[in-house]
């Protein structure tokens, strides 16, 4: 057991370990905490929480993946994380194992960081996997342990988490908190050790200390911690996303306003944006929103909301409007291909929700890419990182190497993702490769008229298209769109 916390890296303060009984007094004591789920979240915070300098056990139940984080391979993208988890392995602080029940024992926190995917048959968030640990952590705790959930979870799920505890194990010594996570993939270590702030569910004394404890680092450096009863803080990781889900799909539509009036959507963001109580971020119009938790948290909320006698309207419109947003970027394709794919050839650049990760859970390419086949298209497409994951999803496509093999011979090139890669893309070379000069540009990275200048048709979300000029398809000798 270490006795110091190293959060040099990162400029957090050093801590020396505790009981867990929120007591730390100067002296030299052990925490240790074991993170049920190795994805995104648990991963994440795992190796986050070693860096305080808390000894942690992280378990998941696919041996592949606990295979290769043995052997130092990190299953997923995320931008540092292999380096951060290198270090805490050196330091023997962090760990992987498949077995629970040795992992759980003795920890002073158990964390339930398994997925919740939609319920199929209703749209529910889908508990088992959350119920399942909670009936294996159950067996395993010895002495007092906090369980804590940190997948998103409806409300109401902790007081059900805790009475399956007690179920299986009546006597067993623990508390369980509410403790939901914000980090967003591609900026995932930063967002869990520098957060807007921490929410944590509690009802009892014993669980606070121990959670307080455990968030030590980020308490003196001041990140507001709202502690809170835990269906409060169930209800504050649904609240925030759906909230955000609704300022992109406001944005979307004002984009859809913008086209029919000739106006600008980034200049109404940017102005509305100027507004503080309106704030700039998540107002950027594109193909909607997509990823591992806006859509599977906005459709949860709507049903905990017709569940429980208190409909989300707002969001129910928000989950509405983002749906036919999807199918409408498939149609803007076709549209700009004259009415027809049949036969043509479609680039697609990104499959990954966002850049800077390979989740390719709910992304908008994975919408358009069927729609387009289905109409007689073939598909090119590239991803700087999600491509091993899209292969298993995604049939008939042509998987290629970069962006310009995927321009090669594209009747039409879509931009669906933001990665850095295709922000400054050779516009001459591309403007040889394509067979027409046609762009569709769903994140608006490029300017309309450095397209136009480039002989493109260029169609971005919400601004005004420019004529191309005359000379379109001059450099590249080809067929006009
Ligand atoms: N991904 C994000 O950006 C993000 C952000 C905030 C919150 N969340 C929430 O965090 C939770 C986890 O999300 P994620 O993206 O990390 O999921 P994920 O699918 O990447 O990982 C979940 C892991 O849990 C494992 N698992 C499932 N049941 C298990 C069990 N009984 N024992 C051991 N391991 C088990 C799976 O094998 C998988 O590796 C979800 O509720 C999600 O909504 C995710």
């Amino acid at each position: 057991m270490l006795a110091n916390a190293c959060c040099d890296a990162l400029g957090l303060p050093k801590i020396r370990k505790s009981q867990g009984n929120g007591q730390n007094n100067g002296k030299a004591i052990d925490m240790r905490i074991c993170m049920v789920g190795t994805g995104y979240v648990g991963l994440v915070s795992g190796t986050c929480f070693a860096e305080f300098g808390i000894d942690v056990v992280c378990v998941d139940k696919d041996a592949g993946k606990i295979e290769r984080l043995k052997n130092g391979e990190v299953p997923i993208y995320e931008p540092g994380l292999e380096d951060l988890l290198e270090r805490q392995i050196k330091k023997n602080r962090i760990s992987f194992t498949t077995d629970l029940a040795a992992a759980a024992k003795g920890a002073d926190a158990v964390f339930i960081a398994v997925g919740t995917p939609t319920r199929r048959s209703d749209g529910h968030a889908d508990l088992t996997y959350v119920y399942q640990a909670a009936e294996d952590i159950a067996r395993a705790i010895d002495g007092y342990t906090v369980v804590v959930t940190k997948s998103t979870v409806p409300v109401g799920t902790a007081t059900e988490v805790e009475r399956i505890i007690r179920e299986a194990n009546p006597n067993a010594d623990f508390d369980v908190a509410s403790n939901p996570e914000f980090l967003r993939e591609g900026a995932a270590i930063n967002d869990f050790m520098r957060p807007d702030r921490v929410v944590i569910g509690v009802a009892s004394e014993r669980a606070r200390k121990v959670m307080r404890e455990l968030y030590r680092p980020l308490y003196i450096n001041e990140t507001p911690i709202v502690f809170t009863a835990r269906q409060t803080a169930e209800i504050i990781k649904y609240a925030a996303n759906a909230f955000l889900a609704t300022k992109i799909t406001f944005i979307n539509e004002i984009a859809n306003l913008c086209e029919r009036a000739d106006a600008d959507v980034q200049d109404v963001a940017k102005a509305i944006g100027l507004d503080k109580r309106i704030g700039s971020k998540f107002l950027h119009a594109g193909p909607g929103y997509g990823g591992s938790c806006f859509p599977k948290d906005t459709i949860a909320l709507v049903q905990t909301g017709q569940l429980m006698g208190a409909p989300q309207r707002i969001v129910e419109a928000v989950v509405a409007v983002n749906d036919a947003r999807r199918k409408d970027m498939a149609q803007r394709i076709i549209d700009a291909c004259g009415g027809s794919v049949k036969g043509k050839r479609i680039g697609i650049l990104g499959v990954a929700f966002k850049p800077e990760t390979d989740d390719i859970r709910d992304s908008a390419t994975l919408d358009i890419v069927p729609i387009l086949q289905a109409a007689g298209a073939t598909v090119a497409a590239y991803d700087p990182a999600a491509m091993e994951h899209a292969k298993k999803i995604l049939d008939n496509v042509d998987w290629k190497t970069g962006p310009y093999e995927v321009a090669d011979k594209a009747d039409a090139l879509a931009i669906v993702t933001e990665w850095n890669e295709f922000r400054a893309l050779d516009l001459d070379r591309l403007a040889v490769l394509l067979k027409d000069q046609l762009i569709l540009d769903f994140r608006n990275i490029y300017k309309p008229a450095e397209m136009q200048e480039a002989g493109f048709r260029y169609l971005s979300i919400g601004r005004p298209e420019i004529a191309p000029p005359a000379r379109l398809k001059a450099v590249a000798g080809g067929s006009q769109s």
